[in-house]
């Protein structure tokens, strides 16, 4: 795993944004895995940003989310589906047709799930996945104790994440408490991972994703066995490392063809 420590989360957003930008100029026909929640949206303005003024073209590329509320439909403004259209897709050349979320209002859930990975293989697999860490380690909606090994499935959300997500839906009891989302299996598919982990509310969660045991009740330490999995970091999330200075010196001594950009 690739630590990168940052000054802020809006350093790590910009050198996560160079990452996606340089796989899509190598590869225009991309896949690329996406993220909903507070954490990207720093990085998807850098993308609209380059998009405006760089002419990084999306017209190619193709986007697989990685979840979904069960029940909200594509209008809902809380619906992942909304908040990507609002917050990325709307604002660059890219083929909506070309744009997957999972669809929580399907009649039958099964189905949806196993339809999903399909599309993903399909499409070649996945170029480059953006993930969030919960509070509590999840990625995507693999909440803690969730098999490593799971596909696109039906989740059903924990307290701490109806907490940490209720805010926007005015109450709890307002919120879907249901997901579908890739499975950890899924997401480890993946050729490249890019974790962003911004603010003190983050701590424990990364501590646990890079230095705890491989274990389910962090999901996030799944990427421990991913070959090519960066996470980036600003001072707050990383202050619980006991090795950061470790990463900070490894960062600092790679060969310019091994740095992330
Ligand atoms: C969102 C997702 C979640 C979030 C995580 C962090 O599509 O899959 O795993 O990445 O809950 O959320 P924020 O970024 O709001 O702290």
């Amino acid at each position: 795993m690739e630590v990168l420590i940052r000054d802020n989360p809006d350093v790590g957003c910009l050198l996560g944004a160079k990452m996606f930008a340089s796989v899509i100029r190598e590869k225009p026909h991309a896949v690329l895995g996406l993220a909903t929640g507070r954490t990207p949206l720093r990085l998807y303005q850098e993308l609209i940003r380059m998009h405006r003024d760089e002419g990084l073209d999306f017209s190619r590329v193709t986007t697989f989310n990685l979840d979904e509320y069960v029940g909200l439909p594509a209008t809902h403004d809380q619906s992942y589906r909304y908040f990507m259209r609002e917050n990325f897709f709307r604002h660059i050349n890219i083929d909506q047709t070309r744009t997957h979320v999972p669809d929580g209002t399907a009649a039958d859930l099964h189905t949806e799930c196993r339809g999903y990975e399909q599309k993903i293989a399909d499409a070649g697999g996945i170029d480059l996945q953006l993930l969030g860490l919960g509070r509590n380690g999840h990625i995507g909606f693999n909440e803690p104790t969730g098999s490593l090994r799971s596909r696109t499935w039906i989740k059903i959300l924990s307290e701490q994440t109806l907490k940490d997500n209720s805010a926007v839906f005015g109450s709890i009891e307002k919120m879907p408490k249901h997901a579908l989302t890739m499975g950890i299996g899924t997401i480890l598919d993946a050729k490249r991972i890019l974790l962003l982990a911004f603010g003190p509310a983050k701590v424990r969660a990364v501590e646990h994703m890079i230095e705890g045991p491989l274990a389910a009740i962090c999901p996030g330490s799944a990427l421990q066995q991913h070959p090519r999995a960066t996470v980036i970091l600003d001072e707050n999330s990383a202050a619980g490392l006991h090795y950061a200075d470790h990463y900070r010196w490894i960062d600092q001594h790679k060969f310019d063809w091994q740095r992330t950009k």
